[in-house]
């Protein structure tokens, strides 16, 4: 089996990568040579966690392989996965189809009988009907099979995800489509993964109600937590005990400053929209992209409150990331958090294990800081934004010492407040009673 995945982003490479390991042939197809160069050299361009173990072996195993020629992958192929971005469109919330349509185009031209052609990127509803359409307009006598096959990757383990998977959905409309994904996922079917074969309508919309729903959760926990800082309630309490409700489930109920990363901004917006698109709107949703919008502005009103009350004008951001293990900052919450301290005039100070790359080009007139004991120094307030392991056994006692004022704010809610007792410093964080430090004891 020859598969050519078009687009090196985060899912055509770990797709690509891991496929290759599973022992397929895989070709992966970018426009930008830069790209293509160093994936040659074996060095991973997205960060991820055991990425680069696996392109090493792989490319020295023969079995995966790195071109910008793409008509000369998919003239090879027996499957092609589209894998380009769908981002944002400008004006109406919907996601942008150019690429996969350009892509479309370029592999309609190269394809052989037989090519089984797969999006693989998250597109909307009906975006794989267009797609065959396109393709067959370009090759009327050339029989093909089209196949919608989205993809549950997390940043971060997108490598455990892809291997690992709860489940696996295609959509198809032939049996010669529904074989060929069979055969590529049967490595996972061997450790018992539930594969979906549904319509290809039916899979496009499970990725978006997946992440929408997702969404939803995250949010409707995070308007929990403002419910409990005004009547005194533990939003982690609560959620540990809604999540043992196996009709609720634990997971996504961690109380936060507001999802952020490249899909749930992205995928709820345009869920949104093909909703008002198709007369039925998601208010549900719409609420969601309002609520996180809004909340990204509310924690950083929270940020400005405490260093003005600390008469002071330094704030220090630990994590910038959208969440740990990645260094992407994407639709970030950090990064509307960091914009409103410097509208107020508030020096920033920011460190993050990964993401000062990323972030350094677009977070501008800010200090960045080599350790999380730089970053505090001077520091009013100190806001704990992202999860990273590093920032979670903190030596407080120091953090304390090297700031000018004493206050913290965990929006993460990595710690419990007694770990705070005999620090020194005020503990805020979401959905939980504020501890002063004069009521902890040491
Ligand atoms: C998500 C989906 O999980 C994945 O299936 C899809 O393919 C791509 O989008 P990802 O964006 O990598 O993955 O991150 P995820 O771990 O889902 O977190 C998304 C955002 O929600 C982050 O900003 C995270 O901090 C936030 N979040 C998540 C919370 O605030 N609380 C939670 O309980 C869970």
């Amino acid at each position: 089996m020859n598969i050519a995945m078009i687009g090196t982003g985060y899912v055509g490479l770990v797709s690509g990568v891991c496929f290759a390991e599973f022992g397929f042939e895989v070709t992966c197809v970018d426009t930008k040579p830069a790209i293509i160069e160093r994936l040659q050299r074996g060095e991973a361009t997205i960060y991820e966690p055991g990425l680069e173990d696996l392109l090493e072996r792989n490319i020295t195993a023969g079995t995966l392989r790195f071109t910008t020629d793409l008509a000369e992958a998919v003239a090879a192929a027996d499957v092609v996965f589209i894998a380009v971005g769908t981002p944002s469109r400008r004006g109406d919330d919907q996601a942008d189809l150019q690429y996969i349509m350009a892509a479309a185009d370029q592999v309609a031209e190269a394809m052989r009988p037989g090519t089984v052609v797969v999006i693989k990127s998250t597109v909307v509803v009906g975006t794989g009907t267009k797609v065959r359409d396109r393709i067959r307009a370009a090759r009327p006598n050339v029989p093909f099979s089209m196949v919608s096959n989205p993809e549950f990757l997390r940043e971060g383990s997108a490598i455990e995800d892809f291997m690992r998977p709860d489940r696996v959905v295609v959509g198809v409309e032939d049996e010669h489509g529904s074989e060929a994904m069979h055969r590529v996922y049967r490595p996972l079917y061997l450790r018992e993964t539930p594969l979906i074969v549904t319509t290809r309508e039916n899979a496009e919309l499970i990725k978006y109600a997946t992440n929408a729903f997702l969404a939803m959760k995250v949010t409707f926990i995070n308007q929990v937590a403002d419910l409990c800082e005004k009547t005194g309630g533990n939003v982690q309490d609560v959620a540990h005990a809604i999540g043992m409700d196996n009709r609720i489930g634990s997971k996504f109920l961690h109380a936060g400053p507001g999802f952020g990363g490249s899909c749930f901004p992205k995928d709820t917006r345009a869920f949104a929209a093909t909703g008002r698109d198709h007369g039925v709107p998601q208010k549900l949703i719409e609420s969601v992209v309002e609520i996180n919008e809004k909340r990204k502005r509310s924690m950083a009103e929270r940020l400005i409150g405490f260093a003005r009350e600390a008469g002071g004008n330094t704030v220090a951001v630990l994590g910038i990331s959208f969440k740990p293990n990645t260094d992407d900052i994407r639709e970030s919450p950090a990064l509307d958090i960091v914009s409103a301290l410097r509208g107020e005039g508030i020096e920033v100070r920011i460190h993050d294990p990964a993401a000062m790359e990323t972030g350094k080009a677009v977070l501008h007139d800010v200090t960045w800081c080599a350790s999380p004991y730089e970053a505090v120094e001077g520091a009013h307030v100190v806001a704990l934004l992202t999860e990273w392991n590093v920032y979670r056994a903190l030596d407080l006692k120091r953090v304390a010492k090297e700031m000018s004022g004493k206050v913290l704010v965990d929006l993460r809610n990595i710690y419990q407040p007694q770990d705070l007792a005999g620090s020194g410093l005020e503990y805020h964080s979401v959905g939980r009673p504020t501890l002063l430090e004069s009521s902890l004891t040491d």
